[in-house]
């Protein structure tokens, strides 16, 4: 068994750590009572997740003589929206959590975010621990703070800042992932080399093969690299009025990309972060910020993997490269009409472009669409 880790989130007090490693529902009850006024916790899942891991963090849990409640909402991108919302936060009322009670998030993405933000509001802020099942949680959405749900406008729309106070990311939990999804939580980690870190990138080409086929402390090493990049830039900008968009590299392609593909299972998000940071270095290759053979060697690498590596690899019709750019400017990220490309000076040496021009991305996207 692979030791537990902890990287630490240095927010003054609003630090919190998180633990990495095997077997942490099972250590859930020790690992979570410290923090408890009373030994009661309300846990938000979805109904795929409850059936494979809501029981271990239950046993986990009262081993240490915690009680626990569980809603399971619908697995999906659906339920991130109004209704499960106020039910959510409403069974919570009804389950009597009170202010100084703990809330637990368990499962992917989708649950992390809507119940940081049940936690969030619910009699104006209860702590809450994120349990993220998913490979994409464990390395981005369970850290950081960014809590919400989806609005008929647009993702992400509706939410607040709102850090865990622990974060547990078990890897063992990683086996019950189809390998797609699991391959697509990775395109997530290999923005982090991208983004930072040239060395860990070098230890992803060499070792991620291994660590997709189920190596335990490869992929605890990987979850730990990541988290420990991630809290870092987080704790230099935790609400994004600079670095923090470095996280985003990849994902102004990727939003337009899942837009156009309307969401579904054509284009999972890690699949688009991981095409999305393909063409972030071409564009800046174009730029002559970056040498040409950095998309490549990226590219390269992603096709190992088993991954898409380019936008002629989606199924199906996509918008031209207007029609793409187009769905660019609706990003969050538009500041004074300007769309904040993520590009970089080469591997690991992301940057915030605050201006760019949309001619060469014009060019970038019409020659992977040719292809
Ligand atoms: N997923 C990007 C961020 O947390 O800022």
């Amino acid at each position: 068994m692979t030791s537990v880790e902890t990287v630490p989130v240095s927010l003054g007090e609003r630090s919190y750590d998180i633990k990495i490693g095997e077997g942490l529902l099972a250590q859930s009850g020790a690992l979570i009572a410290p923090m408890l006024r009373r030994p009661n916790v309300a846990i938000l899942t979805d109904e795929n997740v409850a059936a494979v891991h809501l029981a271990s963090l239950q046993a986990g849990l009262s081993e240490a003589g915690v009680t626990s409640t569980a809603l399971a909402l619908p697995a999906g991108e659906s339920t991130k929206s109004w209704p499960h919302f106020s039910r959510a936060v409403e069974w919570l009322l009804d389950a009597k959590v009170e202010r100084n009670d703990v809330v637990i998030a368990l499962g992917g993405g989708v649950i992390g975010d809507l119940a940081g933000f049940a936690a969030a509001v619910l009699r104006r802020g209860v702590r809450f621990v994120q349990i993220p099942t998913s490979l994409l949680a464990q390395v981005d959405s369970s850290v950081g703070g960014k809590t919400g749900i989806n609005a008929p406008q647009g993702k992400n729309l509706i939410g607040a800042f709102h850090q865990p106070s622990l974060v547990l990311a078990d890897i063992d939990v990683l086996d019950s992932l189809a390998p797609r999804d699991f391959l697509s939580g990775y395109g997530e980690v290999v923005k982090y080399g991208l983004l930072g870190d040239a060395n860990f990138f070098e230890w992803l080409e060499k070792n991620a093969p291994e660590m997709a086929a189920g190596d335990k402390t490869k992929r605890a090493y990987a979850v730990k690299r990541s988290c420990e990049m991630k809290a870092e830039i987080v704790a230099r900008d935790e609400t994004e009025q600079g670095d923090r968009a470095l996280l985003n590299l990849g994902h102004t392609f990727c939003h337009a990309l899942e837009n156009a593909t309307g969401y579904s299972d054509r284009l999972l998000h890690g699949e688009g972060v991981a095409i999305g940071c393909a063409l972030a270095l071409e564009t800046s290759a174009r730029l002559g910020l970056c040498s040409q053979e950095d998309p490549s060697r990226l590219r390269a690498h992603l096709r190992e993997m088993g991954m898409k590596a380019d936008i002629a690899e989606i199924e199906g019709p996509l918008p031209d490269a207007e029609g793409l750019l187009a769905l660019m400017g609706q990003d969050k990220k538009v500041v004074d009409g300007q769309i904040k490309f993520i590009l970089t000076h080469g591997i690991g040496l992301a940057f915030v472009s605050p201006k760019t021009d949309t001619d060469v991305v014009l060019g970038v996207l019409r020659d992977a669409l040719a292809k």
